[in-house]
């Protein structure tokens, strides 16, 4: 092989034309790094010295990947929230900026899946190929941006879709004491979700891992998990990984809805939330108020809950659609933090425990549950049958009060009360059995119309369910219901005739 013929110009330029390429190549490169010194570890917070730069709310980590939030900036030091656990971490350890803020993996690839509060797979298989990850801390979307919210939500509870409507877009609070069926509401919501199209985010915040178990395998049973996210922190990790979660949970919400999706977002609950936040600040010795909370718990639901919205159709037309949780203790309503939520949501769902102990579930108290927006996107079928059936309630409740005392009741009287009974047993609802729409419809004007007045209390269900199947026979005035038409005279005339038809039948076995 001929070897190659260089002049000496040419050989020259090459050798220094190489030199420099490896010099390139092996120049070391100086990078500064900011390294802290971690001067305490406690229970969920530490502080640490010598990172006079960090930004509030920027990640710090600690040896063995671990990571925690710049929290307070004090001159000398720095307080640090624990996102993990601060086993093995000990004073003395080196503390290292990021330079970036917390962060959680979002899009179709979490759908299906269990997540830690930071956005971790913690249900075993594998790991998770997200599309991108999302700041956990966004601004809400500008008022100019939001539409208002004009569509359904249907949760398949009768008493909650035809009193207290719920909209695309809405901020629903359901409260309620401990055990009071609170988790069931928002879980009966999800499972009605099946066939919209809208896809459920469930946020478990500080809560038992039995608890949690239980709601996964509710939902994988009645086939919910395939459009659903869990993002789950229980009791026992740090107050900081509890307390993120909420905003790990929207920001997995708000990519779906900025595709234009809709989304159900359930925060079970925000006392845990606000509890977890008032650990955090007392440890970092920030200054408490009412309650034992800081100063800016308003402000930290307020800026998680306002990221709930329904976007203008240019911005794609998406929702997320919040129920924050709120559990209340011996029916205090008025208590600081169930006030400052229902302050900044729009309605709430009371679930009442004397209702609860009669049985009388879900148990919603109609009269301490409001909606401040659903009611003009609710389906117009639903507006023919509210104002009687709120009005037969209002009066039974008032009339039942004096009927204990055995008094005699003139016939009139005696209606009232039986019409009442009547309407409560039908708005009586076992768990995980949300009711379509025109089977709903159809049980609350057969119970309008009077058609179960004659029916014996014990058999209303029963009859009830007699009514539903009837419906089937009648799909024109079912997909009228469901297109949101008004009910006519002559639906309505044919609704009642096949519930009769139903309950003789029924009457005569
Ligand atoms: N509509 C219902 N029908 C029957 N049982 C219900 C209903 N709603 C709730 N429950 C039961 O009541 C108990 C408490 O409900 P849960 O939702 O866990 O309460 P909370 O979240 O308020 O503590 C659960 O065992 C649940 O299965
Ligand atoms: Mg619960």
């Amino acid at each position: 092989m001929e070897p190659p013929q260089w002049t000496l110009a040419e050989l020259l330029d090459e050798v220094a034309k190489r030199l420099q390429e490896s010099f390139e190549k092996y120049r070391a490169k100086l990078e500064v790094e900011e390294v802290g010194r971690l001067t305490y570890v406690g229970h969920g917070t530490a502080r640490v010295a010598g990172l006079p730069r960090v930004q509030s709310q920027e990640l710090v980590r600690f040896p063995g990947d671990r990571f925690g939030l710049a929290f307070n900036l004090d001159p000398e030091e720095v307080g640090v929230v624990l996102l993990d656990r601060g086993e093995g971490i000990a004073a003395g350890a080196t503390v290292r900026r990021t330079h970036r803020v917390l962060d959680v993996p979002v899009g179709d690839a979490l759908v299906g899946r269990i997540v830690d509060g930071l956005g971790r797979p913690i249900d075993g298989v594998g790991p998770i190929h997200a599309t991108a990850r999302r700041p956990v801390e966004r601004p809400a979307p500008a008022i100019m941006d939001r539409a208002p919210v004009t569509v359904p939500l249907q949760t398949g509870i009768k008493v909650i879709d035809a009193l207290i409507p719920i909209g695309r877009g809405q901020r629903q609070l359901i409260l309620g004491d401990r055990q009071t069926g609170k988790t069931a509401i928002a879980l009966d919501a999800i499972v009605n979700q099946r066939d919209t199209g809208v896809i459920c985010i469930y946020c478990a915040i500080g809560q038992r891992s039995a608890s949690v178990a239980r709601v996964v395998d509710d939902l994988r049973r009645c086939g919910a998990m395939r459009y659903s996210v869990v993002v789950a922190t229980t009791e026992e990790r740090p107050p900081g990984e509890q307390f993120v979660a909420a905003y790990s949970a929207m920001s997995i919400a708000e990519y779906f809805m900025e595709r234009g999706e809709d989304v159900l977002l359930v925060l079970d609950d925000l006392t845990r939330h606000a509890r977890a936040y008032r650990e955090l600040s007392l440890l970092l010795r920030r200054p408490p108020g009412r309650e034992a909370y800081p100063g800016d718990i308003f402000y930290i639901h307020s800026r998680l809950l306002e990221r709930s919205t329904h976007l203008r159709g240019e911005l794609g037309g998406g929702s997320i659609t919040a129920l924050p949780i709120v559990e209340t203790e011996a029916q205090n309503i008025s208590g600081y933090i169930p006030t400052n939520i229902i302050s900044i949501t729009d309605g709430q769902v009371y679930l009442s425990p004397e209702l609860f102990d009669k049985g009388i579930l879900p148990a919603v108290d109609v009269g301490k549950s409001v909606s401040r927006v659903g009611g003009k996107t609710q389906l117009a079928a639903y507006r023919s049958v509210a104002g009687d059936l709120r009005l037969a309630y209002a009066q039974f409740e008032e009339l039942e009060a004096f009927a204990r005392f055995g008094t005699r009741l003139d016939p009139a009287t005696r209606k009232i009360l039986e019409r009442g009974r009547r309407v409560r047993e039908i708005l009586k609802q076992p768990q995980y059995e949300p009711l379509p729409v025109a089977q709903q419809i159809a049980v609350l004007i057969a119970v309008n119309a009077g058609v179960l007045d004659e029916i014996p209390l014990a058999q209303v269900p029963a009859a009830e369910r007699l009514i539903r199947q009837a419906v089937a026979q009648l799909p024109e005035v079912i997909s009228r219901i469901e297109s949101g038409q008004p009910v006519t005279d002559q639906d309505r005339g044919s609704i009642v005739k096949i519930a009769m038809q139903a309950i003789a039948a029924f009457a005569e076995t």
